[in-house]
C-alpha cells in the first residue's frame, strides 16, 4: 500500500515548485509547438468542475497576433516578446455557481505554469487582456466562449529581475474551524450589512473606503507592501501617463543642498518613480534613506533602482513606524514627500515628525493631489467610485488645507501648482494659481521653535 512516507523526494519537489515566480521581461525566441502543447496537456491535469473540462486555450505564438494582443492588452507589454500567449477560455452555460468553471480554468493555468516552470521557462499569469470585443474578433472565439486570462511563457532576459514577491505569513491566512485574521490584514470598506459580490467592480465598487483617515498604519502598510509587486519591478514600471513630466517639477521645488553628505529623505514612495528621479538628481556625497512602511515595498524599490540604473552605495531603505521617521531629532537636510500626505491616516502627525528630524536650516518638499482642482473633482465623480488601488487609499486634499497645515509648522518658501497637459508636460503656476492646479507642491522649512 503506498503511504505517503513513499513520497521521499516530495519535499525536492516541492521546494522547487515553490522558486517559480512572475516574469514580464522576455528573451523574443520561439518555443516549439510541442513544448508549448505538452504543458497544455499537462495543465489539463488540474481538476475540473463535474469533470467537465469546459476549458479552451489558443496558444498563441503568431509574432503579429502578439503584436496586436499586447495592444489589445494595453498594460501588458510582455505581450509582445513572450514565446506563446495561452489565452484561458471557458465554454458559458455550464458549471456556473460558485465560478466553478472559473475556477477550474484556474487550476489548470496554474498547472500550466508549474509545468512551464519545471521544463526552465518563466511565465506570467493575465487578466489583464483589454477588450473582450476586440480580442474575439483577434481569436474568433463565439461568443459562447468567455476569454478569462492569458498565461505568457518565455524565456526570461538575462537581465530579468529574479526577485519572488513576499508572500504574507501562513499564520495570517488560515484559521483553524473558524474565520480568524489579524487587523491589520482586514482592509476598512464602506459599512453595510451585506457585500453583494455581483455589485463590485474593478470601476464600480460602492463599497470601497478610499479616506486614509478611515484606516489604520498597519492596514496601509500592509496593503501597499504587497500590491506593489503588482509588477515587476523593472526600470520604468508605474509610471503614469496622467502624471506626466511632473515629478521633475515636484522635484525642482527642492532647494540647494548643503555640499558634503547631505541626508536625504524620500517618504512613502511606493514603487519608486519618484525615488528614481529624485536620486539621479542628488549632488554626489549625499545620502538618500527611502522611508517606507512596508519592508516588502522598500525591497521592490530598491530592486527598482538598481535596474533604473541608480548607485545604490548611498542609498538605504528604513522602515517607518507609522508616521514615525526612524531619524534623530534634527539630523535630516532634506525631507521629500511627494503625493503620500494624501495616503496618511494622520498626515499631520507625519508632519510633526518632518519637523522633528529636519535640520533648522532643512527642506521639506511636499505635493499632494489637489481636491480643489479639475482633478479632484474628476477624482470624487469617477475614479473613487472604483476600488481602491494598489497603491493604497488616497483621498485628494485641498491646497489651502494642507497649507494650513504646512504653516503651523514650518515656513513657506515656494509654493507651485503643478498641471499636465494633454502630451504629458507638465507646468507650472505660482500665486493664486497655485492652490488650484492638479498638484498642489510647496518647499518649507522648520519654523524658529515657540511659533
Ligand atoms: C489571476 C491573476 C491575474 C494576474 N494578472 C496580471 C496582469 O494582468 N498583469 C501582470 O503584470 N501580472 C498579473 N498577475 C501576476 C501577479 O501580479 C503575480 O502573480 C503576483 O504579483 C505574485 O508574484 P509571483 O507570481 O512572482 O509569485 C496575475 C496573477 C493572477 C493569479
Amino acid at each position: 500500500m503506498t503511504t505517503p512516507a513513499d513520497f521521499s523526494d516530495a519535499p525536492e519537489i516541492l521546494a522547487r515548485l515553490a522558486t517559480r515566480f512572475s516574469c514580464r521581461d522576455f528573451e523574443p525566441v520561439a518555443i516549439a509547438r510541442d513544448t508549448l502543447a505538452a504543458i497544455v496537456a499537462d495543465g489539463v491535469q488540474a481538476p475540473s468542475s463535474c469533470n467537465q473540462q469546459q476549458w479552451h486555450f489558443v496558444i498563441v505564438d503568431d509574432k503579429a497576433t502578439k503584436l496586436a494582443a499586447r495592444d489589445i492588452a494595453g498594460g501588458n507589454p510582455h505581450f509582445a516578446e513572450c514565446s506563446a500567449l495561452i489565452y484561458l477560455c471557458f465554454q458559458k452555460g455550464w458549471t456556473h455557481n460558485n465560478f466553478s468553471v472559473v475556477q477550474s480554468v484556474a487550476g489548470a493555468c496554474y498547472h500550466m505554469m508549474l509545468s512551464a516552470h519545471l521544463r526552465g521557462y518563466s511565465s506570467i499569469w493575465n487578466a489583464g487582456i483589454g477588450d473582450h470585443k476586440r480580442l474575439r474578433a483577434l481569436l474568433g472565439l463565439p461568443e459562447t466562449f468567455e476569454p478569462q486570462g492569458a498565461l505568457a511563457i518565455g524565456a526570461p532576459r538575462e537581465t530579468a529581475p529574479r526577485v519572488k514577491a513576499p508572500r504574507r505569513p501562513v499564520s495570517e491566512i488560515h484559521s483553524w474551524n473558524r474565520f480568524e485574521r489579524p487587523a491589520h490584514t482586514l482592509y476598512p470598506a464602506k459599512p453595510a450589512p451585506f457585500y453583494p459580490f455581483f455589485d463590485i467592480s474593478n470601476e464600480n465598487n460602492p463599497f470601497a473606503e478610499w479616506d486614509p483617515t478611515c484606516w489604520t498604519w498597519d492596514q496601509v502598510a500592509d496593503f501597499r507592501g504587497y500590491s506593489v509587486w503588482a509588477k515587476s519591478p523593472l526600470a520604468g514600471v508605474y509610471v503614469s501617463r496622467r502624471q506626466g513630466d511632473a515629478t521633475e517639477r515636484e522635484l525642482d521645488m527642492l532647494g540647494p543642498l548643503p555640499s558634503g553628505p547631505a541626508n536625504v529623505v524620500d517618504v512613502m514612495p511606493w514603487g519608486g518613480t519618484a525615488t528614481t528621479r529624485l536620486a539621479l538628481r542628488l549632488p554626489a556625497g549625499a545620502r538618500l534613506s527611502v522611508a517606507e512602511l512596508s519592508p516588502h515595498n522598500l525591497s521592490f524599490v530598491m530592486e527598482r533602482l538598481a535596474r533604473e540604473g541608480v548607485p545604490l552605495a548611498n542609498v538605504a531603505g528604513v522602515t517607518m513606524d507609522g508616521p514615525r521617521l526612524p531619524f534623530d531629532d534634527a539630523s535630516v537636510d532634506a525631507v521629500a514627500a511627494l503625493q503620500t500626505l494624501e495616503h496618511m491616516p494622520d498626515p499631520e502627525a507625519f508632519l510633526d515628525e518632518a519637523r522633528r528630524v529636519l535640520r533648522p536650516d532643512g527642506q521639506l518638499v511636499v505635493s499632494v493631489r489637489n481636491r480643489s482642482s479639475d482633478y479632484g473633482d474628476e477624482w470624487s465623480h469617477g475614479e473613487a467610485r472604483g476600488q481602491v488601488p494598489n497603491q493604497g487609499p488616497f483621498t485628494p486634499l485641498p491646497a489651502q488645507r494642507v497649507r494650513d497645515w504646512l504653516a503651523k509648522r514650518f515656513t513657506i518658501e515656494a509654493e507651485a501648482g503643478i498641471a499636465v497637459d494633454g502630451d504629458g508636460s507638465a507646468y507650472v503656476e505660482t500665486g493664486e494659481a497655485s492652490h488650484s492646479r492638479r498638484l498642489y507642491a510647496a518647499r518649507c522649512r522648520p519654523a524658529p521653535t515657540g511659533r
